[in-house]
């Protein structure tokens, strides 16, 4: 790869290397596409944020089921070619390593990546309603995790549901599981 910050091309390129044509390639490409959205909303880089969608789950299978590593090796492997905030949003996805990251970009990737899990696992139809009558409670059924990370995160961003909703509403709807 050429050095400077990573492209679009660059980035849908390694989505194909790393992930190849699986469900985790098009959750990734999803993330990428709601985080852009959020950034427009916050007023934030929406091309970077897209772009830390794109490839946070770039390891998905590279660290074999060890997920004390998962994003901390994305995050390793993109060392330069990304700025340290987007890099420690990557590596603080998964709660499982244990390390954390409290800037916009790294709330709203675990926010994008939680209603990502949510309008896949409960359908885009059931997912808008909840999000547009304020509350995700009654839908998230295994996950209880999903209220925090989704209603919690967005409240702390000056976020409401029904933005959310609107965004999601605009994207392309997601194969069901
Ligand atoms: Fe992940």
């Amino acid at each position: 790869m050429s050095a400077g910050r990573l492209s679009l091309a660059e980035a849908e390129q390694l989505v194909a290397e790393r992930l190849g044509a699986t469900p985790r390639a098009a959750h990734s490409r999803f993330v990428g596409l709601l985080l852009q959205h959020l950034a427009v909303e916050l007023g934030a880089d929406a091309g970077l944020w897209r772009l830390v969608g794109l490839v946070h789950d770039l390891d998905y299978f590279a660290v074999d089921g060890d997920w004390s590593r998962h994003g901390v090796l994305a995050a390793d492997w993109l060392q330069g070619r990304l700025p340290p905030e987007a890099l420690a949003a990557i590596a603080a996805h998964d709660h499982r390593t244990g390390i954390e990251s409290t800037t916009p970009l790294a709330q709203c990737l675990r926010l994008a990546d939680g209603l990502a899990v949510l309008d896949e696992a409960t359908g885009r139809d059931a997912t808008l309603a909840a999000l547009g009558a304020g509350a995700i409670e009654h839908i998230v059924a295994s996950r209880p995790f999903l209220v925090a990370i989704i209603a919690g995160t967005a409240a702390r961003q000056g976020l409401d549901l029904a933005t959310l909703g609107a965004i999601l509403a605009a994207l392309p709807r997601q194969a069901q599981p």
